[in-house]
């Protein structure tokens, strides 16, 4: 498979299961995400590891801070050779533009992605930081942000990417979490979508975790989603 569509979240306290897991999947259906947790534990050691392995790595360590810091940070993790880095989009366009250029001058250019709201914030929320849009419109407005200052794309519910894809472009880059096959376990998801139905949808890339890491074979539920995904469009 040229362009696994599905990244595997890697939600591990330490290397020795992460490493396990990966030796139980195939660089060739998959790609890996080491978030805030597993790499604080670990460092770049890791994703060594995981790349040896033949595995391409979205480093998701959603950074956010002054134009400078997180370029520089942009530009460390596009040397440790990772697939995709993301940031804030509440970082703001000077945030955002530093961190594009950061990436763009590196000789592997990772994909550059933003986080737009977090889906842990409800209205209330965003009402007690001072903020009077509702989550919809922030989720829009920062998007467009992130697209506007030359990131590849966002990562987003599915049930945002039709309206992302139609206003953000065929190119942008939708990067969706919250993903559940049909049959399984919500775990403490609320608002989810088949893969297939996210991929209608307009989503580039899946991000699941559980469904895959917790099943009793893990490569068999790996290629069991991307077979329903190769199977869409077929009668
Ligand atoms: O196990 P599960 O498929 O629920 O894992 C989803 C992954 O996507 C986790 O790493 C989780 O932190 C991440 N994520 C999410 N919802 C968001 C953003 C990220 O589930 N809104």
């Amino acid at each position: 498979m040229n362009d696994p569509r599905i990244i595997v979240a890697l939600d591990y306290p330490d290397a020795q299961p992460a490493l396990a897991l990966a030796d139980r999947l195939e660089p060739s259906q998959c790609r890996l995400k080491v978030g805030k947790q597993l790499f604080t534990a670990t460092g770049p050691h890791l994703l060594e590891s995981l790349m040896k392995r033949g595995f391409e790595i979205f480093l998701d360590l959603k950074f956010h801070d002054i134009p400078n810091t997180t370029a520089q940070a942009c530009r460390a993790a596009a040397s440790l050779g990772v697939w995709m880095v993301n940031v804030h989009a509440l970082g703001g366009r000077k945030m955002l533009e530093a961190a594009r250029d950061a990436v763009a001058g590196t000789s592997q250019k990772p994909r550059l992605i933003a986080v737009t709201l977090l889906t842990s914030m409800a209205q209330q929320d965003l009402h007690d930081i001072g903020i009077n849009a509702t989550p919809a419109e922030m989720v829009l407005r920062l998007a467009t942000l992130a697209r506007d200052s030359g990131l590849d794309g966002v990562v987003c519910s599915a049930h945002e990417s039709a309206l992302l894809r139609k206003h953000c472009g065929s190119e942008f880059c939708l990067v969706t979490p919250g993903i559940r096959p049909s049959q399984a376990s919500l775990d403490d998801q609320s608002r989810v979508m088949t893969p297939r139905a996210a991929m209608e949808a307009g989503s580039s890339y899946l991000v699941i975790g559980r469904p895959i890491t917790q099943a009793a074979d893990p490569l068999r539920a790996l290629l069991g989603i991307n077979q329903e995904l190769e199977n869409r469009g077929a009668v």
